[in-house]
Order: C-alpha cells, then sequence, then structure tokens
C-alpha cells in the first residue's frame, strides 16, 4: 500500500472531463465484494470501512477551483455570512483531532481511514481559505491550535458535531442551490466537500459501531456516559454564540447554530422549519444511497428532525381545533 504521503503529494493534475466525471460518480458509490452480513467487531466490517474510505477518495476536487467573479451584491452576501471563522476554525481542529487520534489507534485499518479523512480536512481548510482570500473576507485570528489532551474525546467532540452539521448543512446547501442566489461555480465548488462530508459521517458512524464492538466489555459503561457528555456538550456549545475580537479589535459574532439562522442568509426562501427538516432528511438520504447498506449511518440528527417533524404536526393539530372549537 502506498503511503498518505506519496498519494497526496503526487495527485495527478489536468484531469479530462471524463476523468472527473469518473472519480465525483465513484466517490459517491461504493459497495463491499464481500458477501454476507457486515458485523460491526468483525474483520470483515472494519476491513470494508476503510475501503470504503479509500476508494470514494476525489483526488482532484475540490483542490482545482477556479473562483469566479462576483456580482457587488452576491459578494456582499457571502462576505456577510457569520460563519467564516468558525468554518476556517472548526476544518482546522477537525485535522488536528482526527490526526491525533489516528496516530494513537493501533488498527491498522482503522487508522488507514481515520488519517485519510484528517488529510481530506486539511484540504477543506485550505479551499477555505483561498476562499476567503479570494473574497477578502475578514477573519478573527486563528487561535493556535493545540494537540487535544484527551484525544478519544475531542475526536468524538468533532465527529458528532459533523455528523449533526452535515446533516443540516446538507438541507441548507440544496435550498441555497435551489433559490439560485450564488453563482452555479460556486455551488459545484462545494458540492464534492458536501459529499466527502456524507463520507466523513460514513466513517465515524461505522468508526463507533465498531470502537463499541471490540472494547472490553467493562470500559462500555463509562464510553457511553463519555458519548452522554459529548451530546451535552455540543448542546451547551450551539446554545451559546461565540464571540471573538480580530486584530482592529472588532468583535465577531459567530454563530454555531447555524442550521436555523443559515436558511434565511443563504436563501432569501421563507421556509418553515419542518418543510427544512424533511429537506434534510431527503438530501441525508439521497447523498448516503450510493454506499454499502450494510455500513452503519449516523441515526441522531434524522431522529431529531423527525421529532421536530412529528411535534409541529401535533401541534398544528391541536392549534386547529383549539380555533375550531374556539368558533
Ligand atoms: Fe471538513
Ligand atoms: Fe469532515
Amino acid at each position: 500500500m502506498k503511503s498518505l504521503a506519496d498519494i497526496y503529494s503526487h495527485l495527478p493534475d489536468a484531469p479530462s472531463e471524463k476523468t472527473l466525471e469518473r472519480v465525483d460518480y465513484e466517490a459517491r458509490h461504493w459497495s463491499s465484494p464481500i458477501r454476507g452480513p457486515l458485523k460491526p467487531g468483525t474483520v470483515e466490517h472494519k476491513r470494508a470501512v476503510a475501503q470504503m474510505f479509500r476508494d470514494t477518495f476525489n483526488p482532484y476536487k475540490p483542490s482545482v477551483i477556479p473562483w469566479p467573479e462576483l456580482e457587488p451584491e452576491t459578494l456582499k452576501r457571502i462576505t456577510s455570512l457569520p460563519i467564516w471563522d468558525i468554518a476556517v476554525q472548526t476544518e482546522g481542529k477537525a485535522r488536528l483531532r482526527m490526526a491525533a487520534y489516528a496516530a494513537m489507534i493501533d488498527d491498522p485499518d482503522m487508522k488507514d481511514a481515520l488519517s485519510r479523512n484528517a488529510w481530506e480536512e486539511n484540504r477543506h481548510k485550505e479551499v477555505l481559505s483561498k476562499l476567503v482570500a479570494a473574497y477578502n473576507i475578514p477573519l478573527a485570528p486563528e487561535e493556535p491550535y493545540i494537540e487535544p489532551k484527551d484525544t478519544e474525546w475531542a475526536y468524538m467532540v468533532t465527529g458528532f458535531s459533523e455528523c449533526v452539521d452535515s446533516f443540516f448543512a446538507f438541507g441548507l446547501f440544496a435550498l441555497a442551490e435551489r433559490a439560485g442566489l450564488f453563482p452555479m461555480e460556486l455551488i459545484e465548488t462545494f458540492e464534492p466537500v458536501m459529499q466527502e462530508e456524507c463520507r466523513h459521517i460514513l466513517l465515524f458512524a461505522n468508526w463507533l459501531a465498531w470502537h463499541r464492538a471490540t472494547m472490553p466489555f467493562w470500559k462500555r459503561p463509562w464510553f457511553e456516559l463519555r458519548v452522554i457528555g459529548v451530546w451535552f456538550f455540543l448542546a451547551y456549545e450551539r446554545m451559546g454564540l461565540v464571540r471573538t475580537i480580530d486584530d482592529h479589535g472588532k468583535e465577531h459574532t459567530q454563530d454555531n447554530n447555524f442550521a436555523v439562522t443559515g436558511a434565511k442568509d443563504m436563501t432569501n426562501v421563507d421556509i418553515k422549519i419542518p418543510e427544512l427538516m424533511q429537506l434534510c432528511l431527503d438530501e441525508n438520504d439521497r447523498r448516503f444511497s450510493g454506499y454499502d447498506p450494510r455500513l452503519l449511518r449516523p441515526q441522531m440528527a434524522p431522529m431529531i428532525a423527525r421529532a421536530i417533524i412529528k411535534g409541529s404536526k401535533i401541534w398544528d393539530k391541536l392549534r386547529s381545533k383549539k380555533t375550531h372549537s374556539a368558533a
């Protein structure tokens, strides 16, 4: 097997349209040739996970990007989105945390997949940095990236938050595309990034199942408590706004809760929350549909979305009953 550095420092250049189409297809479709079930904890399962991650790698996009000239209004819309600081920093943290955790684990297959994931996060960070530079978006200075002390915790925080953020980002991205407020070139640039995040959370869900299945039984209770702790941490983080001050003393208000507030900024479309949740669910299904159904999918964010849809239906029913009886 070639080393990561080998593969990634020699990305083939000037691909033809045909090659681009083929790798794009391959990044979205993958099935294990092994027959029978792929049970987490088995060698077959973890090898399939690692192979999926290798085979679906897109070597070209999003490294090759022509940044389009933007109309002043579009430029303003993009630069004023309150997401850039947090996006760049999130990718930077993800790269570091995944690499740190990959270095810690012994299993060669999982180590390989997680190291590749770390590399891809770095590429996301580069893409974002290039975009920020191309459109002169002011950024708050990045805090130094420090190796996490509790490597597994940091990896889980990154993994679970990717699961939640990607789920909502899938829907918002589709909404932005439909609204047509952004030039097609930009949408096309970020499309493979979105699909990469889908592969990342597919990897994370299967790492989690593998980790649970292979850890000694007496470690499980403490581990599950930590998983709950991570979810509390993420809920807390998303409820608050993170504020950072830039070089000129200007305050940047970061919106960790972009899923809710982002829809309007990105689309001008007045969409109701349950409709947005349904769109997220549909997009989530669509993006995962090409991968081997025997690999596990993240569950929590779709569950939350379904609960919101159900809850709002019940609420509407109750309200219409109330107005009926009042009449
Ligand atoms: Fe990323
Ligand atoms: Fe990712």
